[in-house]
């Protein structure tokens, strides 16, 4: 492993392009791989067993392309547990934050709320670990299954996701909450809208700077870090290519990235 291997990052679809975006913009001469499995997106509704076997693709298909570290720019992902995506390989696997030390400080009424898939929410790993850092915090999860589809479906200003907004941070805010994650990596697509149906009295946080932070430190302890060259993105999806890029132009600097189909 040396400092000229490529970082892999992988999610279930186009929602981990909101973090290949600040893994770019904070590491300028690194070179990613990224999938996103948009064949079988989403996962936030399937088994434990099922999420797995796609992982152990993603991560298979990576270790031949010997990447020196894994960002998993998916909570869903995340909340299966680094050993289990470790599986044995050489290369440090950096999970989603799950926001512990970002809410602090930030909320007020300790009240906390965190939209995710039901897969992340019911794992209930985000509460355990902010209430471990502060028992008084009350943590509200709330699962929201509709958004994945409508943003892989690029339904962005329809009036069913309108609708799935407000229906999602309607219920949230009855727990009068006064901070929310974005605790899916989906959701800063439609950030915008999340942070007017909740209004200025709600902060909202995505964890997605943090990671990388962490992915950034790994490196540098490990001396794997790459302090020169033109970095660049391998962006791979396993179908829906043009979708796809389609998506990756609201987030990246296209001049940056090559895109692939790929079978895995
Ligand atoms: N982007 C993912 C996450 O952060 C998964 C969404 C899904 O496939 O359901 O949880």
């Amino acid at each position: 492993m040396n400092r000229l291997d490529p970082i892999g990052v992988i999610d279930s679809g186009v929602g981990g392009l909101t973090v290949l975006k600040w893994l770019q913009e904070k590491m300028p001469h690194e070179r990613f791989i990224f999938i996103g499995d948009t064949a079988r997106t989403p996962y936030g509704n399937r088994s434990r067993e099922e999420i797995q076997g796609f992982v152990g693709e993603m991560t298979a298909w990576l270790n031949r392309r010997n990447i020196k570290q894994l960002v998993v720019a998916c909570n869903t992902i995340t909340v299966l547990g680094t050993d289990v995506i470790k599986n044995g390989y050489d290369f440090s696997v950096i999970g989603m934050k799950k926001g512990a030390h970002m809410v602090e400080g930030v909320t007020r009424n300790k009240k906390v709320g965190f939209l995710a898939t039901d897969f992340t929410v019911a794992s209930g790993a985000h509460k355990k670990e902010i209430q471990e850092m502060d028992p008084e915090i009350q943590v509200f999860g709330q699962g929201c299954p509709k958004f994945v589809p409508l943003i892989e479906g690029e339904q962005f200003g329809s009036p069913e996701l309108a609708a799935a907004i407000k229906e999602y941070t309607d219920k949230l805010k009855e727990y009068d909450v006064d901070t929310v994650m974005l605790s899916c990596t989906h959701y800063p697509f439609v950030e915008k809208e999340i942070r007017e149906a909740f209004g200025p009295g709600v902060t909202i946080l995505d964890p997605a700077e943090r990671t990388v932070q962490a992915a950034m430190e790994d490196l540098k302890q490990r001396r794997l870090n790459r302090e020169t060259g033109l970095g660049r993105a391998e962006v791979c999806f396993t179908a829906d290519l043009e979708r796809g890029k389609r998506l990756a132009a609201r987030m990246l600097d296209m001049n940056q990235c090559d895109f692939r189909l790929i079978h895995l």
